[in-house]
């Protein structure tokens, strides 16, 4: 399946899909988009809540692991989760780019966090995926859906694909 590389986030004038001159595009959380960027709101409201998640992926794009996984990644990503319905609503899976986590032997490293606020699983949170850059669209496919369905990453994916965190009692 061709995927779009859409970066509908973005907010740099020179995103890779602006909107154009009489063009009129709403962003996620509902706003007119302004012309030239991909997702900057019209009407600029300093107080509007942000958007709900129930799971935030943090994915590092600083330099080892951004040169590890193929280019837009997170856009990649986020076209994906569009696809399969994730990208609004209660079970919303928000993806961000990091700096590096100073575990670069892992690369390409994504901390998993649920928003426990709200409707989370509290078992998903703090749980750390290596080497995704090698993950086909099938796996993160697979981990969406186990997300969104609240099941435990570690009940369900092998233990290689989990970074060992040290923990004190
Ligand atoms: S560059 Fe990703 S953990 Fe260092």
């Amino acid at each position: 399946m061709a995927s779009s590389l859409t970066n509908s986030h973005a907010s740099s004038q020179y995103g890779e899909n602006p909107v154009k001159k009489g063009e009129i595009r709403h962003n996620e959380m509902g706003s007119e988009v302004v012309e030239g960027y991909t997702c900057k709101p019209k009407d600029y409201d300093p107080n509007k809540a942000i958007m709900h998640y129930k799971t935030l992926l943090l994915l590092c794009d600083d330099e080892r692991c951004g040169k590890a996984g193929k280019d837009n990644r997170a856009a990649h990503l986020r076209e994906m989760i569009k696809e399969m319905g994730l990208s609004k609503g209660k079970n919303r899976i928000k993806i961000s780019r990091t700096g590096c986590y100073g575990a670069c032997r892992y690369r390409q490293v994504c901390q998993v966090t649920e928003n426990t606020q709200a409707n989370g699983n509290p078992k998903n949170n703090a749980i750390w995926l290596k080497h995704t850059h090698q993950f086909k669209d099938e796996q993160w496919r697979e981990i969406f859906k186990l997300l969104s369905e609240d099941e435990t990453l570690k009940d369900v994916l092998d233990e290689e694909n989990f970074i060992a965190m040290k923990v004190y009692e």
